[in-house]
């Protein structure tokens, strides 16, 4: 994501003819696996921290608070099966479009969702899981809000390129644990927050992102205040010290390890299991260490 553009000075005015809009591939998609369980549970983790609503027990969406004022109000859309305020109209091509590109059925491009490196299987069973009849994806009629950008996120937006749409199949790396590690910090978008800016990330090679998962990013907490991101690699001010079971602790219940709680905006990943956590954590030990500076 883009978000140092967006403060580009005094093109603000020009931004109202600025192209955010793209033009969409119909592809053939054939939604292979079909773990609905499983999608479910990969839909919590990849989709949730911005989709799902706790106060409503669905997808029906919600404010996204840590978005920064000048960009606009951003709300996360209804993704359940409602077809005029959810996802309901979407095809499982244009699901996976989206998914691999950014780029929603009417061509608006999403940045956000951005994840051109995800597995075939887990996008088959994410599809699956929207198109199923679990209670959390019926059809609500709710609408969380219309995000509206201000001028200066229009034009943000417009700079920022959608990502091509790539027909060929990945695989998930299941049997090698560092490589399921990296895979994880990739797909549950943790190098976002945790490297150095929104504005140098590398969506196709996380890993060349700026400073990669070395902290620093400078985010908003519950109550608008900024704060920087944590840093994940193996260096005294990072995760050098901490054992296996305080990271799971830390992702899945918001404990540090000093015990102090971790709040908001770092989501909560409950849903990991112990392999998954335990390999996020071999892989971290495996990136190159970053000192953090205060
Ligand atoms: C970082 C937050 C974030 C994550 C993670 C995320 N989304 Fe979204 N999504 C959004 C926002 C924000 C919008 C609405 C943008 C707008 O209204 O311009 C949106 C819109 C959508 C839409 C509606 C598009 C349209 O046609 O209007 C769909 C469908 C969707 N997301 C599906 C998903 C799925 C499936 C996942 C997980 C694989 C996911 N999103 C992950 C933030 C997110
Ligand atoms: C939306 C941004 C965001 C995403 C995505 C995110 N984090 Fe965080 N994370 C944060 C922030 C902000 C904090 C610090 C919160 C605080 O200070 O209370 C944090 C804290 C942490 C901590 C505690 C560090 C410490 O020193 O106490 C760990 C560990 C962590 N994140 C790991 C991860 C992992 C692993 C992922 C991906 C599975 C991830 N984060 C995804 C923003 C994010």
């Amino acid at each position: 994501m883009n978000w140092k553009s967006w403060m580009l000075p005094g093109a603000i005015f020009i931004a109202s003819g600025c192209k955010i809009q793209y033009p969409t591939e119909k592809i053939e998609y054939k939604v292979e696996s079909q773990d609905v369980a499983e999608g479910k549970r990969l839909t919590m983790l990849v989709c949730g921290s911005c989709h799902y609503n706790f106060e409503t027990k669905d997808f029906s969406g919600k404010r996204l608070e840590d978005s920064p004022k000048f960009i606009g109000k951003i709300y996360s859309a209804n993704i359940t099966q409602d077809p005029e305020r959810g996802a309901g109209k979407y095809t499982p091509g244009e699901l996976a479009y989206l998914i691999r590109t950014g780029v929603s059925r009417t061509g608006r491009l999403m940045p956000y969702m951005h994840r051109p490196n995800m597995a075939d299987q887990d996008l088959d069973d994410i599809i699956a899981y929207l198109k199923s009849d679990d209670a959390a994806v019926k059809p609500s009629v709710r609408s969380a809000g219309k995000t509206k950008y201000t001028p200066a996120g229009r034009l943000g937006l417009s700079m920022m390129k959608p990502g091509e749409y790539r027909n060929h199949s990945i695989q998930k790396p299941k049997e090698d644990k560092v490589m399921l590690g990296k895979y994880l910090v990739d797909n549950l978008a943790c190098y976002h927050c945790h490297s150095k800016s929104f504005a140098s990330l590398d969506p196709l090679d996380p890993s060349r992102s700026k400073g990669y998962l070395g902290g620093g990013n400078k985010l908003r907490d519950a109550s608008g205040k900024k704060i920087k991101s944590p840093n994940l690699t193996p260096h005294i001010t990072g995760i050098l010290n901490w054992t296996d079971a305080e990271f799971r602790r830390a992702i899945t219940e918001g404990i540090s390890k000093d015990n102090s709680v971790i709040s908001y905006p770092m989501p909560l990943f409950p849903e990991l299991t112990e392999d998954e956590s335990s390999a996020i954590f071999a892989y971290l030990q495996t990136v190159p260490p970053i000192k953090r500076k205060r």
